[in-house]
């Protein structure tokens, strides 16, 4: 295959407030540079759609820098090596790394927002599953869950965000456990495929008007685990629960992220006395922190995936020109399961 000469990318061009429009992310085509030794050229197959996305998108203080105006948008993705300029990285090879927002990426240790990982071949799982359950979105889960929440049989664990990405595999995984499992998600569908197809015990529906009543007749012993999602009011609901002991996994708060820019920060939790009334801890944590933890992780999800007791959805939307849509939705609960983009088909040959 001729080495492709052009390259469309979004160029982040004014900061969001509220949904994202084509007014902050531009949708632009340029030449691709030609490759210096040391460089590869990564043709994106799938992205990731992260609701951290609008987090960078933001000025506010995070992990990771604000993406810097007129920059490329910074994205997790898999792709496949199509030119290269390094041994470790042979053409036909497929990636997992920051290829961004974009058709093609061009590798370089020197500037990357971290080094690629070359994925097993053959493949052990769809590639997809590299950003969902076998990637940081099902790691997400297990650190989270596993090492902070540390479910016991017959405790009560709630999810937030239950029917999404990372709150899907956390809870199945409270469930393996022997835990009781209560989703918070987003309409009646949501619910029933969260008890239905995910297995939650109960599911209550955060937008109908008698939700924090549906809450409290689902916890009826309390709460001993809080996987948290989501925040503003719905965690402050959850923390009214707590038992006396009990761990809060704080793993987002997507409910804030909109307002989240340089002048605005994050609404105040106001049930955060009960950590203390109920001698609870809650623990915030991220997933880019623990790389050592990777290969267990991926073992414990794999081994559960194969023996049929964690269901991993993928919400597939095609072509990159869709990226804006598919990021909004995640905040307009249009997704159910991981949210990924297809920008690419892999080359067999
Ligand atoms: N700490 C880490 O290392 C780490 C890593 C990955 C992700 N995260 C966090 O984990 C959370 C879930 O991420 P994900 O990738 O799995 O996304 P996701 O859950 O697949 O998608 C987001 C979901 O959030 C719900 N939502 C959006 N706005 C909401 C609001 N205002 N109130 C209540 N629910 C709302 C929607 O579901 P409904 O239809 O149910 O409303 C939507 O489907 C996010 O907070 C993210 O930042 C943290």
């Amino acid at each position: 295959m001729p080495t492709p000469q052009h390259n469309r990318c979004f160029r982040l061009r004014r900061r969001p407030d509220g949904r994202v429009t084509g007014a902050n992310l531009e949708l632009v085509e340029e030449p691709i540079p030609e490759l210096a030794d040391g460089q590869a050229l990564v043709r994106t197959l799938y992205l990731s759609l992260d609701p951290s996305n609008r987090i960078w998108m933001s000025e506010m203080r995070s992990y990771m820098p604000p993406v810097p105006l007129d920059a490329v948008m910074r994205g997790l993705g898999v792709g496949q090596v199509v030119a290269s300029r390094r041994k470790d990285f042979p053409v036909g090879s497929l990636v997992l790394g920051w290829t961004g927002f974009q058709d093609y990426a061009v590798m370089d240790d020197a500037t990357d927002e971290g080094p690629y990982t070359r994925l097993p071949e053959p493949l052990p799982a769809p590639l997809t599953m590299f950003l969902g359950a076998l990637g940081h979105t099902g790691i997400t889960a297990y650190l989270g869950m596993i090492d902070i929440g540390r479910p016991e049989p017959g405790d009560t664990v709630v999810v937030s965000a239950a029917a999404g990405a990372v709150g899907s595999i956390a809870g199945q995984l409270a469930k393996a456990r022997g835990a009781r499992t209560v989703g918070l998600a987003g309409g009646a569908a949501k619910c029933a495929h969260v008890v239905g197809k995910l297995g939650f015990d109960v599911c209550v529906d955060y937008k109908a008007a008698d939700w924090r009543q549906q809450l409290a007749a689902a916890v009826p012993d309390g709460v001993d685990v809080n996987f948290e999602n989501v925040g503003g009011v719905i965690m402050d609901e959850v923390l009214l629960h707590l038992n006396i002991g009990a761990r809060v996994a704080l793993c987002g708060m997507i409910s804030q992220y909109e307002s989240a820019d340089a002048t605005s920060s994050w609404a105040g939790q106001l049930s955060i006395g009960q950590l203390i009334m109920r001698r609870a801890s809650m623990t915030g944590f991220l997933v880019l922190d623990h790389a050592d933890r990777f290969p267990e992780a991926i073992e414990h999800l794999a081994g559960l995936l194969g023996d049929g007791r964690l269901q991993s959805d993928e919400n597939v939307v095609d072509g990159l020109e869709n990226a804006i849509d598919c990021l909004n939705g995640l905040f307009d609960g249009s997704n159910t399961g991981k949210q990924l983009l297809r920008v690419g088909e892999a080359d067999a040959g």
